[in-house]
Parts: C-alpha cells; sequence; structure tokens
C-alpha cells in the first residue's frame, strides 16, 4: 500500500525563485535563507519519495476571480511553470501522477470533501519555488508531483481545521492506494506577510514560533485557531498557513495513533522579501 513518510513545509516568496533563477544565491541578503535549506536538499536526496503531494495557492494564476475552488486537485500527466508576468521560471515541467490523483480524488470526496478536479493547469510560484527550495536545479524534479490548490486568495477561505480534517481524508486515501509508495505530503505559504494595505510588511516572529511549535507538538490545538487570528496575527497573506495544516493531518501520529513525528529540521528566517520564511521536515515514526 501507499503511505506517507514524511511532511515538508515551507513558504513560498516568489523573490526567492527569482534569486535561484538568477544565480544570486550566495548575496549576503540571501545567503542566511538559503542555508537553511542546505540540510533539506541532502534531506530530499536521502529520503527520495515516490510521490510528493504539494499542497499549495494558486495566486490568480491558474484561477481567477472568474472561477473560485476552495480546493483543486491536480489530475493531470504534466504542469507547465506559469508566466506570472516576467515569463515562467526556467525550471522543469512537473510530472503529474494521474493515477493517484484520480484515486485520492474519488477517495476523498466520497469522504464528503468536494474537491474541484483540474486536468490542466500552470502551476505558479507557490508550487514551483518549494520544490526549488527542496530539489534545488535540477534537469527533471525527482519523482511525480500532485498539485492540491487551496484558495487562500479570496474570501471566504477554508478554516484550519476544515484543512486539517481534509488532511486526515488524504491520509486515508493514500493507504488504500494498492502500489507500494513513499508519498511526501507538503504544506506551503505563510508564515506571517501581509503584502498591501496600511499593515504592509507584517511579520510577527512571535506568532510564528509559536506556531510551529504547536503544529509540531499539539496540532489538533493548531486547527482549532479561528481564520480571523491569522489574519490578525499573521497579517492578510499569513492566512496561507492553514495549508500546513492538510500536510500535518495526514501524519501518522493523528490518524494511526503512532507516536509524535520526528522533527528532522526547523528554520526560521526574516527578512525574505516582505515575508517571514518557516520551514520544517517531520518525518513519520
Ligand atoms: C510574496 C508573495 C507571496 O505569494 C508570498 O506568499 C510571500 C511574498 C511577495 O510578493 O513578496
Ligand atoms: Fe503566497
Amino acid at each position: 500500500m501507499a503511505h506517507i513518510t514524511a511532511s515538508v513545509y515551507t513558504s513560498h516568496v516568489p523573490a526567492i525563485g527569482a534569486t535561484i533563477d538568477m544565480d544570486k544565491t550566495a548575496e549576503p541578503y540571501w545567503q542566511p535563507l538559503f542555508k537553511g535549506y542546505e540540510f533539506s536538499k541532502q534531506w530530499m536526496k536521502d529520503n527520495q519519495p515516490d510521490v510528493i503531494f504539494l499542497v499549495y495557492n494558486d495566486h490568480a494564476t491558474a484561477f481567477s476571480l472568474d472561477m473560485i475552488p476552495t480546493f483543486a486537485i491536480g489530475t493531470a500527466a504534466q504542469y507547465a511553470p506559469a508566466d506570472e508576468g516576467w515569463g515562467p521560471r526556467p525550471v522543469p515541467v512537473v510530472q503529474g501522477h494521474p493515477a493517484l490523483a484520480a484515486h485520492i480524488a474519488q477517495s476523498v470526496i466520497q469522504q464528503d470533501f468536494d474537491l474541484t478536479i483540474v486536468n490542466h493547469m500552470d502551476v505558479d510560484h507557490g508550487l514551483t519555488v518549494p520544490l526549488s527550495l527542496m530539489c534545488g536545479q535540477p534537469q527533471a524534479w525527482p519523482c511525480p508531483v500532485i498539485p492540491f490548490a487551496v484558495n487562500v486568495v479570496q474570501y471566504p477561505v477554508p478554516s484550519g481545521q476544515r484543512c486539517f480534517n481534509l488532511g486526515q481524508a488524504i491520509a486515508k486515501a493514500v493507504s488504500s492506494y494498492d502500489e507500494d509508495l513513499k508519498i511526501q505530503i507538503w504544506g506551503t505559504g505563510g508564515m506571517s506577510h501581509q503584502l498591501q494595505g496600511p499593515r504592509a510588511g507584517l511579520i510577527n516572529k512571535a506568532f510564528d514560533n509559536a506556531f510551529l511549535d504547536k503544529l509540531i507538538a499539539d496540532p489538533q490545538a493548531a486547527a482549532a485557531m479561528p481564520h480571523i487570528d491569522y489574519v490578525r496575527e499573521a497579517g492578510s497573506e499569513g492566512i496561507e498557513l492553514v495549508m500546513w495544516l492538510i500536510a500535518r493531518g495526514a501524519m501518522s501520529d493523528v490518524n494511526e495513533g503512532k507516536a509524535a513525528p520526528t522533527v528532522a529540521h526547523r528554520f526560521y528566517h526574516v527578512p525574505a522579501s516582505n515575508t517571514a520564511v518557516g520551514h520544517l521536515i517531520l518525518e513519520n515514526t
């Protein structure tokens, strides 16, 4: 059977992608940030999954205000890097896993989550920046990726609790797939940041670190936080953090009564662009 081996959490700041693409990672401003991902790139090589289930948000790139799916699962064979206004990032095309994605869609929809099925879409920095941070600059990404897009751009957005429960449904779906696949689930976006309005530039280190603590040790409590608290404490775009709860809800301590996950890596850095960057790797025991 397929099983989830680990979860990865990381911010997806677009300037990080531009810095990698323009070969500026050694610049003094960026060097401390990329140092925090050196462990992660080696860890990826040492813990190669068969498939990455990548929870992210589209930033009005593939979707727009014309149509706003709350949860959308990619069932395509391929996803091209999107042109977000300055040309597509020079990164590999993302290979999908249509069979596993279709199975997860079937199982999760039957568990009463209404997913939008996406057979064609381009993927923006929300998906490609986490891949770059974790995998570097390979000719091809190391494995197929199932994109799972969450609406955190246009209110109303899903609650942290619903995201956590959805993670549990995804874990159940994975465990009923009849092929011995190692799956990683990634929750991306965050941490505290606000890109517009009078509070633009907001960073809340105390909130971010408390969120990381809670996500690791008491994910049910993290899931119970109402969405308004994210906005107040972490800024209007800090709401992206609810996506981390999907990944956390899929871990084996939550679903199989196993021991708490091992913290393989934890990193926090300010600033990157106008954003606080947070990163965790949790391994199932
Ligand atoms: C920025 C954009 C994002 O989508 C994000 O999550 C963080 C920062 C930015 O434009 O700087
Ligand atoms: Fe974002």
